[in-house]
């Protein structure tokens, strides 16, 4: 066993970024025992080398279901790759206990698989080793920030510039995500990485895929297993609704707010308490959007699904656009 497992007390969470967290529930007959942040004894001891191939080397993210090593492929190194590092998911020890969790992982795999965008995550192989039966995911090794650190760097939020800088790429890839079929489920800053080749949408492990695409995929039910991340799921999603594009919007629409304003718009309250206790009301553009991106976002921020009724596409679109003001002012220029 390894060195690699000292790290991990770095990471391990806060009690707020640990709201953050997707939280898994398996639901047993009336009683959910919730799977919460993996600790040292949770992700498990791990061999150094995995499927006889990946050198672990470095803990690079705990989350809700597993942890995110970086590890060199020794195969490539061999054969003389300049750069043989990869980064490598694997599910904590107590998760991959769960029937579905290799399912679940292999989903995560599959979704993301299903899409070749500048801006989402590429996937490489979905493995197991067979010696300490655990399966994993192989894939880019994103050098960056996620934007949850990003925000921790910028607590006022980003100028306009670099807000859509980040922002335009991140809708482009959820709108083709849409386009593919392909919902993603779990959007939040932790899930969006600001690496040094642009931005990149990962973490599909709440993903589905929409009805008739990738048939061949377990369908993981609700009623056995639910996961959401209070602080930017939809109303919907925490009352048990099926996930949907829609859902996507809501939560997309939480992170370009925050990038905006340097704080999320009702504290990472969940979405039904924020609805519940009417802070809608009180919801004001943030600071460094222009006026003319406002009423999109606001639209895409509804609490009630029926009247958030604008798509990923355009919602780009309308972030995109520029205003007429502006319009005018260069063409006379
Ligand atoms: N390919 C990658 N390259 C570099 N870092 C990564 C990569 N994938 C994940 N990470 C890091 O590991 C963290 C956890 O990854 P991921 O979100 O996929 O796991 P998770 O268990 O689903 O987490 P959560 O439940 O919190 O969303 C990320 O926030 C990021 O910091
Ligand atoms: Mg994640």
């Amino acid at each position: 066993m390894s060195e690699i497992e000292s790290p991990i007390d770095d990471l391990l969470m806060s009690e707020e970024q640990a709201n953050n967290l997707t939280y898994f529930a398996f639901a047993k007959a009336n009683q959910a025992e919730p799977l919460l942040a993996p600790t040292k004894a949770s992700i498990g001891a791990l061999p150094d080398v995995l499927a006889g191939r990946y050198h672990l080397e470095r803990l690079l993210g705990a989350g809700g279901m597993g942890a995110v090593y970086r590890a060199r492929d020794l195969l490539h190194e061999q054969f003389g790759d300049p750069d043989p590092y990869i980064a490598l998911k694997i599910l904590s020890e107590e998760f991959a206990e769960s029937p579905d969790a290799s399912a679940l992982l292999y989903s995560e795999f599959a979704l993301t698989r299903r899409l070749r965008h500048d801006n989402v995550l590429r996937p490489h192989t979905f493995e197991v080793d067979t010696d300490c039966q655990r399966a994993f995911i192989t894939m880019e090794l994103m050098r960056g920030l996620t934007l949850d650190k990003l925000l921790c760097e910028r607590p006022q939020g980003l100028p306009w510039k670099e807000l859509r800088d980040i922002m335009l790429p991140l809708l482009d890839a959820l709108a083709y995500a849409h386009r593919r079929g392909v919902l993603h489920g779990d959007m939040k800053p932790s899930n969006v990485m600001l690496s040094e080749d642009g931005v990149r949408l990962f973490d599909f492990g709440l993903g589905q895929a929409e009805e008739g695409i990738l048939p061949g995929l377990p369908h993981l039910s609700r009623e056995r297993f639910n996961a959401w991340t209070p602080g930017y799921a939809a109303p919907e999603l925490l009352e048990g609704q099926p996930l949907s594009a829609s859902a996507d919007v809501y939560g997309v629409a939480c992170v370009i707010y925050e990038l905006a304003g340097g704080k999320h718009h009702f504290r990472r309250l969940p979405s039904t308490q924020a609805r519940d206790e009417h802070l809608e009301r009180e919801l004001q553009a943030p600071l460094n959007l222009p006026g003319h991106c406002w009423p999109a976002l606001r639209t895409a921020l509804s609490f009630n699904a029926a009247d958030r009724n604008i798509t990923a596409q355009q919602l780009r679109d309308a972030m995109g656009a520029t205003s007429s003001w502006l319009q005018r002012l260069r063409l006379g220029a």
